[in-house]
């Protein structure tokens, strides 16, 4: 694989990024600027807010990460942008300063997949992963379980019906007034309370298949809550306890299945619910028992941020695969 020390930047949604990484595995300066005090006031982000937040911060995030990195702007061999899947006005930001990077600098512009780049947050951090194995992605935005034959060849096995984990997990923490974002919100109030206090469905979990379905257990504990809240019995410590216990439950079972069913001994974790402490416990104690081999990145490369994004890069630049001047952003995942 060529050498290659690349400026990644990252604008899909609430946090603008800028990293640089050296041959895909060496993290230099990794800047994140979050937008979340912003966003909280509002429950949620609000796209036209996080794509003005983003035209304000970008060019002092990359000056940041060159200056942490004790590099001039000159030194990299390429500028890699995450064009999609998200918030098209806040990627088209992120575009539109790479281009202008990338063409001033005479640097080739690399475009990220940024799922893709969630993935190889894995590779940052770890150098012996062994293929094939399972990958199974959450976010905000997705859920998915892959199977990976090498780094760079992903079959989908399933995917959510409707709501990505990361977006149950807002949603029903906006609802019991728990604030935003609802992952580490839900985490903080479950430690309080206790799971099987009351019960919530574990949807699709006897299902034959690898696909999955957050709003039906979204409905539900919403419907619990306001039943519970009628009889004075609402508590909400032990409402996110369950609610945490059966997301995280289905997503452990199916990842173990997918594994026995293709016959592989290698399961990774990518994308910001990874960051969830009982995910993180249980698929442990699972892989252990099952005898697979488990790897997650650390919390701060599991949530949004561009060494991933710079990481994924890498191979794009060693295939000389370079994006046009014309790059353009799209909110869809197109395919994976
Ligand atoms: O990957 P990410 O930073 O952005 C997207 O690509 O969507 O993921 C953000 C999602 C949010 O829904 C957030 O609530 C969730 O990840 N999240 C968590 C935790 N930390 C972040 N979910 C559960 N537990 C956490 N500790
Ligand atoms: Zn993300």
């Amino acid at each position: 694989m060529r050498e290659s020390l690349i400026l990644g930047i990252e604008t899909s949604c609430d946090e603008t990024a800028a990293a640089i990484v050296r041959n895909g595995g060496e993290i230099l300066s990794n800047i994140v600027n979050s937008q979340i005090d912003i966003h909280q006031q509002f429950g949620g982000v609000v796209p036209e807010v996080a794509s003005r937040k983003h035209i304000e911060n970008i060019a002092g995030v990359v000056h940041r990460a060159f200056s942490e990195a004790q590099l001039a702007y000159s030194a990299i061999d390429a500028v890699a942008v995450t064009n999609r899947p998200g918030l098209v006005g806040a990627l088209l930001v992120g575009v539109s300063f790479a281009k202008a990077f990338a063409y001033a600098l005479e640097k080739p512009l690399i475009a990220v997949n940024h799922l893709h780049g969630h993935i190889y947050a894995n590779f940052l951090e770890h150098k012996d992963i062994e293929f094939p194995a399972i990958c199974l992605v959450v976010s905000g935005g997705h859920s998915s379980l892959l199977l990976m034959s090498n780094q760079n060849k992903m079959e989908v096995l399933g995917e959510t019906r409707d709501d990505a984990a990361g977006e149950a997990f807002d949603k029903v923490a906006r609802f019991l007034g728990l604030g935003y974002p609802g992952g580490p919100a839900i985490q903080e109030a479950a430690t309080k309370g206790k799971a099987g206090q009351l019960q919530l469905p574990r949807v699709f979990l006897d299902r034959n298949d690898f696909e999955f379905s957050f709003s039906g257990l979204k409905t539900a504990a919403m419907n619990q809550w306001n039943k519970l809240q009628r009889r004075g019995q609402a508590n909400v410590y032990d409402m996110a306890a369950e609610f945490q216990a059966a997301l995280v439950e289905v997503l452990v079972e199916k990842s173990i299945k997918a594994a026995a069913r293709y016959q592989v001994r290698t399961i990774m974790m990518a994308g910001g619910v990874a960051a969830n402490q009982e995910l993180r416990n249980l698929m442990l104690k699972k892989t252990n028992e099952a005898g697979l081999k488990l790897f997650y990145p650390s919390l701060n490369l599991c949530t949004d941020n561009a060494a991933m994004i710079a990481a994924n890069a890498h191979y794009h630049y060693g295939n000389r695969s370079f994006a046009p001047l014309s790059l353009n952003a799209y909110p869809s995942l197109l395919s994976l």
